[in-house]
């Protein structure tokens, strides 16, 4: 049943007020004195359908988008300029196989198996961050990603570590942990380039100039057209508004840049006294739900990647299966 409610798009989901009234309303209303009072709920604890759905929904997609997220990078391991580089991109690479590891088995204490939310991401019923669906076309892309990618993932996922449901925020802890070491490392190999050649200088301008607005747009859309928001914060799984965390992470960014020589391209950016932050320009939502839909320029290849790479592990999935039986079946028998 779940796998069904992966089909909704961030626009058409859930809270269905039929199902919360059909639920005792003595247990309805314990889970909410629960989750107003900050204590976590667990998977064995009751929880409305819709708050379940949405979970299930939002940490399966999260743990897709990590996994995805290995691809734009993994493209570069190879190609890394030194072994340094080298060592450091395939530690990070590999982080993120670990992100979606520990959020997958998050979201199955919900009750839907891993089988299920791949076999939605390969089918394209289930979304994941519409960033990974933009192509890395040069060295100086991978220190934009762990810069800008990975500083706006650090801001979304902080407040995480205090969401309601337990096993997504204890996975928050750790995930962000190694978040913090993405964005420095992505931050110094783009502060590298900016004081090298000219040609690296504008590499790396080229590619903050390409990556910043699809970092904005990671924060999803505006509190204005974020029918979920509400709910998500009520139920405390969401912690701050999209425009909220979207602001912040213009403030940080911005002096980040300017101390290494790069330019934020927005015209429209400037420092607001009043309100402590930057006024910046209108961000491009149509190019935003274009890329939900799918039409990101190499939507098609991420997904030819992971359903290849599912089905050439096929034998490595079906050989552990076996050796665990094995090992098992050997123990009863001792
Ligand atoms: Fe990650
Ligand atoms: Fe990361």
């Amino acid at each position: 049943m779940y796998k069904t409610d992966l089909q909704g798009s961030a626009n058409d989901r859930p809270a269905r007020p039929a199902v919360v009234q059909t639920e005792p309303a003595d247990l309805v209303e314990a889970f909410e004195a629960r989750v107003a009072d900050d204590q976590f709920i667990e998977p064995k604890d009751w929880m409305p359908e819709a708050y379940r759905r949405t979970l299930v929904r939002q940490i399966s997609q999260h743990a897709h988008s990590e996994i995805v997220g290995m691809l734009p990078e993994g493209n570069w391991i190879t190609r890394a300029p030194s072994l340094r580089r080298k060592a450091i991109l395939l530690a990070k690479v590999q982080d993120e196989g670990g992100h979606g590891l520990y959020l997958y088995a998050a979201a199955e204490t919900l009750g839907t198996s891993r089988e299920e939310m791949i076999e939605a991401l390969h089918a394209g019923k289930a979304k994941y961050s519409t960033i990974f669906n933009y192509p890395t076309v040069t060295w100086a892309d991978i220190g934009a990603i762990g810069w800008l990618v990975d500083g706006a993932a650090i801001m979304n996922q902080v407040p995480l570590q205090r969401t309601s449901y337990g096993p997504y925020a204890r996975a928050m802890v750790r995930v962000c942990k190694e978040e913090s070491f993405h964005q420095r490392q992505g931050y110094e190999l783009t502060m590298a380039m900016a004081q090298g050649t000219a040609e690296q200088k504008r590499m790396a301008q080229d590619a903050l100039n390409r990556w910043w607005w699809p970092s904005l747009m990671m924060f999803g859309p505006p509190d204005d057209n974020s029918p979920n928001t509400a709910q998500s914060m009520r139920w405390r799984i969401k912690r701050d508004t999209n425009d909220e965390l979207r602001q912040k992470f213009v403030d940080v960014t911005v002096p980040q840049a300017e101390a290494i020589g790069l330019t934020v391209p927005d015209p429209d950016l400037k420092w607001n006294a009043d309100k402590g932050g930057y006024d910046f320009g209108a961000i491009d939502w149509e190019e935003f739900y274009a890329v939900v839909r799918g039409e990101g320029p190499v939507a098609q290849e991420r997904m030819a990647a992971r359903i290849s790479a599912w089905e050439d592990g096929a034998w490595v999935r079906e050989a552990a299966t076996v050796h665990a039986q094995k090992r098992i079946a050997r123990s009863e028998a001792a």
